[in-house]
């Protein structure tokens, strides 16, 4: 079982990924972990990257095509992947195809998050991060048992630097212009499957596992 979870920022995508993923084995694929990974290591990629990342702009896709299917290419057969934050423009998209194609993959399908802007927004200018074990919290609607602390390893939580109002609208404009074609590119592929992710996480959680056993189960 193979899928994407395609959304503007702050939909949820990672949230749920990383409770499917850890709940069903699969291998959780996001480009925005990983390029942050470079940036914090400092590497020429990290480097480059923070530039667009700071603004809110997409990174170029040479510099992500060939790191998601460097780390698909390692996954082997093994396990089953979640793609989180990619692809997100039409060349990304057909990159992807040849990628998967290329190693036998099949994308089994799309799920998209839809969110309002005032959601979004909200969820993001809200959220902290534990630069430790990489676990994602909210001021509001997630937040940690001790005010600043993780629950998982006691580090003291930080807001990404990206999560400011003005980013975070920059942000949202790119998803429209440059990610949102995605959806008939996918639909015209009979792979989309629309969730409405302005609800609750463990609601958005259940219609997801839900689409996911049907899945399997017609496999
Ligand atoms: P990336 O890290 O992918 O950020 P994003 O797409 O902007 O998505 P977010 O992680 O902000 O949102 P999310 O939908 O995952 O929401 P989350 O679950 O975290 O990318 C960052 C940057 O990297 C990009 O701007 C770009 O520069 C670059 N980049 C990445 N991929 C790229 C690519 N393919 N090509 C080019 N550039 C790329 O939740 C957000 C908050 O809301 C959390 O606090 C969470 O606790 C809370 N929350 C989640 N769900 C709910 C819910 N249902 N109810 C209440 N709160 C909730």
């Amino acid at each position: 079982m193979n899928i994407i979870f395609l959304g503007p920022p702050g939909a949820g995508k990672g949230t749920q990924a990383d409770a499917i993923s850890k709940e069903r084995g699969m291998a959780h694929i996001s480009t925005g972990d990983m390029l942050r990974t470079a940036v914090e290591v400092g590497t020429p990629l990290g480097l480059r990257a923070m530039q667009y990342m700071e603004k809110g702009l997409l990174v170029p896709d040479e510099l992500v095509v060939d790191i998601v299917a460097e780390r698909i290419s390692k996954n082997g057969q093994q396990k089953s992947i979640i793609l989180d934050g990619f692809p997100r423009n039409l060349n990304q998209a057909k990159a992807l195809d040849e990628t998967l194609k290329s190693l036998s993959y099949k994308l089994d399908a799309v799920f998209c998050f839809a969110v309002s802007e005032e959601t979004a927004i909200a969820r993001l200018t809200g959220r902290w991060m534990c630069p430790g074990c990489g676990a994602n919290y909210h001021q509001k609607y997630m937040p940690p048992q001790q005010q600043g602390k993780c629950d998982k390893c006691g580090k003291t939580l930080q807001q990404r630097p990206d999560d400011n109002e003005k980013t975070v609208k920059e942000r949202l404009k790119v998803y429209k212009k440059q990610t949102a074609d995605l959806v008939n590119y996918y639909e015209k592929k009979s792979l989309l499957r629309k969730v409405n992710a302005d609800r609750e996480v463990k609601e958005v959680y259940e219609e997801v596992t839900k689409a996911l056993d049907l899945l399997t189960r017609e496999k």
